[in-house]
């Protein structure tokens, strides 16, 4: 039987692929945010998942304004990445997982879910930089199952329809009668707006409610429409309805594992988060209590 093992929730700043190829995680700049990684691999490595059903937004390399579907699903066997015009190199994707994607489309489908089908795909930094930094200088020895939420272009679905989608999700996961680990990533946010007169917004405190709420009680990140999401995160800060939707995906108990939150990178208030459930590795766990760094 599968097991739901967890999920990492990161920022997905394209900078940080140019930082990881120039090799300057070490930087003062860079150290803040590559430091919360050890204990993600640590935890990785002790829960050795399978697969990662990976929730992120596309920002227009494989769907440009001119065909924005509200959620689409990956069922490709193999998916690419390319330079989006920030001058990274692509980056190694891993294979798809394309019967677990077949059963979460139906399974989305049966829920009442309209979603698109991808069975060709390129996927943006908002995936291949958080496989990245999980696994680095590697492919991940993964198999995925991305899937991508409109945080684009307006109207956008709300963070109760994310969650709803996230728990269809997890649904399927439930069922799929596979041996493998499944994991979820959730990409983006946090707080950040790139452009227009609040550009380099960020809102340390909303950051904290959404860290603070996600791993026992994801509704009241519901509690908020997509506008004022908006006012409260930035234009780019909604890009939490990827985590909401991969939250949804994990059932409804879940424990913090690590959590680290740094200003500025880039544009973008970044956090790196793990949870767990109770079907994760109990042996060998490392519980990493450290407090939230607030700047
Ligand atoms: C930045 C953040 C993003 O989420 C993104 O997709 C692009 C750029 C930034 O902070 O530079
Ligand atoms: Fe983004």
């Amino acid at each position: 039987m599968a097991k739901v093992i967890g999920g990492v929730f990161t920022s997905h700043v394209p900078a940080i692929g140019g930082a990881i190829q120039r090799g300057a995680q070490g930087e003062p700049y860079w150290a803040p945010f590559f430091n919360a990684w050890p204990p993600v691999r640590e935890w990785l490595d002790v829960q050795q998942p399978d697969v990662v059903v990976m929730f992120y937004n596309d920002h227009g390399l494989n769907f440009f304004l001119d065909k924005m579907p509200t959620f689409a699903v990956g069922a490709a066997e193999v998916y690419r990445n390319e330079d989006e015009g920030w001058g990274l190199h692509p980056f190694p994707v891993p294979p798809g997982h394309t019967e677990l994607s077949w059963a979460i489309i139906e399974k989305l489908v049966e829920e009442e879910f309209d979603i698109t089908t991808c069975q060709d795909m390129l996927v943006d930094h908002a995936a291949s930089i958080p496989l990245a930094l999980a696994w680095p200088g590697r492919e991940a020895p993964v198999r995925i199952v991305p899937i991508t939420i409109n945080t684009v272009q307006h109207p956008l679905p709300s963070a109760k329809r994310c969650l709803a989608l996230g728990r269809a999700v997890g649904k399927a996961l439930a069922e799929w009668q596979g041996p493998e680990k499944i994991m979820v990533m959730g990409t983006g946010g946090l707080s950040h707006q790139l452009d227009g007169e609040r550009a380099g917004f960020m809102n340390a405190e909303y950051d904290k409610f959404c860290m603070d709420n996600l791993a026992r009680d994801p509704d009241a990140l519901t509690t908020h429409s997509v506008h004022e999401i908006v006012e409260l995160s930035g234009t780019q800060g909604v890009e939490i309805l990827n985590w909401i939707a991969a939250r949804g995906a994990l059932g409804a108990s879940t424990s913090e594992v690590s959590r680290t939150y740094h200003i500025p990178i880039s544009n973008t208030a970044a956090a790196v988060m793990v949870l767990e459930t109770e079907a994760a590795v109990q042996s060998g766990k490392i519980k990493h209590e450290a407090e939230p760094e607030m700047i």
